[in-house]
């Protein structure tokens, strides 16, 4: 049974032109430009991006080859040299922006400060001069582990800027979770903070490091510790330093390595259908110009904007839009440590106001929570330097999307509902403001250069209205390169569910979609066993290993059930060990485990006691059925299948 979001999405047909003055400013200004622009890059995409390439940034050296295709494995701009921390500051520095405010950040309790161009720049130059004195080498991997402060951008830079790979792991991830994520990369170095501060909370983030460290990480040999709560932490000699020491005496002059444009940038670890997330890889060029192309024409970003993306660093969103696409392109980037809190619900409205914030980019899940607070805190600051409004993360049902047009945008913003994942480096099918005309819950149509559609199993296309597969036809600049050490993983994870059409591979990106008379995407969300909670992603196969490490645990079971405001919610069938018995004590204890696994975003919301689960013949479970049990839904479908039919009537009276 469709979902109400997806039902309230199936009947929408509401259409909202480019406001006037979008269509007149915008780099791309109408439908018809748009079309043309997408059939001359679909029509020679290898060129399009060649030549953008060339105008939008800076090269130490041109590349040879503009796309050397292998399926699956895609290589962009090859012999290129290229450092996106260069592109990102040095190339601003002999320009006005060098006193342009870079990055203005706002903290929870109320600091805030602004760094510009030339600030960033120097102390981005600084933390690389440290980290090369903490023996790291271009080529080395770094853990970033940190709340949303400026460091955790400068961190990023200086990381990219001597030719160390990034692998950022977000702060509400679990001491256990940092502990396998660090050790999948070898990582040399970690920075960290003391803590950060979140919910009013101090979230002690140098201590999960200690224990993640003292579970066994041997490739780490130092740690870098941002003073931000000055909290007590313990240090350990020869292994730890404060950044503020060493930032004290280091130098501020250290030139970008010229990097391949194939060298690895960053790993992303993200959730599949796997109880092991994967490490999505991205390298250095590509991604640079498909960040800088997206933010430019999808956010249409002018000079004098204030850009807000509510994302947190440790996700692809924080990574392509808070830090590398902003910078690239000059513009001002906001960041904000806080989130909506019972001390300070209206938080946002309130950075909107200080900063004349005029481009605001968040997720629907956020959106829905805004709802039900109710309309007086928006309406009681002046959101009136909004310009353009964006949504990532999960399908936005049209409701959301109409509160988010009338209170937030004062019906005259548009919103951009852009689709990507980590996998894509960045947006894939998004509205551009001044030629798209939006359809509430529709992300609309694809970036140009993009080959998107949606097929059947057999890779055919489906008739207009029709779900399907969502697809891409065409290697892209910012496609990840594989899963970091397990090029298998990669090819079978999104080359091999749909085979190739006339010699045509197709990535799959493991959500369904259907597309409508007039072109437009409608996403539908995931078709594989990862669940999308408040828009964080999560493999069922994930949480069901942290419930069964547990000793309690026999065998357990996750599905997503339909959620009001998160969108999903995590519901768990258990089946208990023998000499255990089923208490309130007991779900509590497991939830806290799966805390103490993963981190809060995948604490189950409910857990259901079973003695069996239903399976096929086979031995494998009928998640649909749990589906169903878990919404309070009839079970649709046969169900003669199954092994035991008595499994469905126990777990109903449950
Ligand atoms: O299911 C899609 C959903 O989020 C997934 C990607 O998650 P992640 O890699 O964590 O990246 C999130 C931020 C880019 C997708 O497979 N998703 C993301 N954006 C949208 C979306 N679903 C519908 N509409 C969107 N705009």
């Amino acid at each position: 049974m469709a979902s109400p979001t997806i039902e309230s999405i199936l009947h929408e047909n509401r259409l909202f032109a480019p406001p006037d003055g979008f269509a007149q400013t915008a780099s791309i200004k109408s439908l018809e430009e748009y079309h043309a622009l997408a059939e001359r890059a679909a029509a020679d995409p290898a060129a399009f991006w060649a030549e953008l390439a060339q105008q939008e940034l800076h090269w130490f050296q041109p590349w040879h080859t503009v796309l050397d295709w292998q399926p699956p494995f895609a290589q962009w701009f090859v012999g290129g040299k290229i450092n996106i921390s260069y592109n990102c500051l040095d190339r601003h520095l002999n320009t006005w922006r060098r006193n342009k405010a870079a990055l203005i950040w706002e903290g929870e309790p109320g600091d805030s400060r602004t760094l510009t161009y030339a600030q960033l720049h120097r102390e981005v130059c600084q933390m690389a001069n440290v980290l090369k004195g903490m023996g790291v080498q271009k080529g080395d991997r770094v853990g970033i582990y940190m709340p949303m402060v400026p460091e955790a951008a400068i961190a990023m830079l200086a990381c990219a800027r001597i030719g160390a790979a990034h692998t950022v792991i977000f702060g509400g991830f679990s001491a256990e979770a940092l502990k396998d994520r660090l050790n999948d990369a070898e990582a040399k170095v970690v920075i960290t903070a003391d803590g950060g501060f979140r919910k009013d909370k101090v979230i002690p983030l140098k201590a999960a490091v200690d224990q993640a460290l003292e579970g066994g990480v041997p490739s780490v040999s130092g740690v870098l510790v941002v003073q931000r709560t000055k909290s007590e932490v313990s240090m350990v000699e020869g292994r730890d330093h404060w950044w503020h020491d060493l930032q004290a005496t280091a130098s501020a002059h250290c030139p970008a390595e010229e990097m391949d444009a194939e060298d690895l940038l960053f790993i992303l670890y993200t959730s599949g259908t796997t109880g092991k997330p994967k490490g999505v890889v991205h390298t250095t060029g590509g991604y640079n110009l498909y960040t800088h192309m997206t933010f430019k024409w999808a956010f249409d970003i002018k000079d004098n904007d204030v850009y807000w993306c509510t994302a947190d660093v440790g996700w692809i969103t924080g990574h392509s839009y808070i830090v590398y696409g902003p910078l690239s392109n000059g513009a001002t980037t906001v960041m904000y440590e806080g989130v909506p809190r019972p001390s300070n619900p209206g938080c946002f409205w309130d950075v909107i106001e200080k900063y004349g914030v005029t481009i605001f980019y968040t997720a629907p899940t956020a959106i829905r929570a805004f709802i039900k607070m109710g309309d007086e805190l928006p309406k009681a600051r002046d959101l009136s330097s909004l310009r353009l409004l964006g949504t990532v993360g999960e399908p936005i049902n049209p409701e959301a999307w109409m509160w988010y047009h009338q209170v937030v945008g004062g019906e005259r913003c548009p919103i951009i509902d852009t689709w990507w994942q980590t996998e894509t480096g960045g947006f894939m099918i998004t509205p551009l403001p001044g030629a798209t005309p939006t359809k509430p819950g529709s992300a609309t149509m694809p970036f140009p250069g993009i080959v998107a559609d949606v097929v059947d199993l057999d890779g055919a296309p489906v008739p207009p209205g029709e779900g399907g597969y969502l697809v891409v036809k065409h290697p892209w600049p910012s496609m990840m390169r594989t899963v970091y050490g397990d090029d298998a993983r990669y090819r079978r994870t999104y080359w091999e569910h749909i085979a190739p059409v006339n010699g045509q591979h197709l990535y799959f990106a493991g959500d369904g979609a259907r597309k409508d008379a007039d072109g437009y995407f409608w996403v539908m969300g995931r078709v594989d066993d990862v669940i999308n909670v408040s828009g964080h992603r999560l493999g069922t196969m994930e949480v069901e290993s942290a419930l069964v490490s547990h000793p309690a645990v026999a065998e357990a079971a996750v599905v997503g059930r339909k959620d009001e405001v998160k969108g999903e919610d995590i519901y768990a069938f258990v089946i208990l060990e023998g000499q255990y018995s089923a208490s309130d004590e007991l779900k509590q204890e497991l939830k806290q485990h799966v805390v103490k696994e993963i981190g809060a975003i995948a604490r189950p919301g409910e857990i259901k006691f079973a003695d069996a689960l239903p399976k096929t013949r086979s031995g494998k479970i009928i998640r649909r059925f749990l589906r169903n049990l878990a919404s309070g839904e009839a079970i649709a479908g046969d169900a003669s299948t199954m092994e035991d039919q008595s499994v469905l009537d126990q777990l109903r009276r449950g």
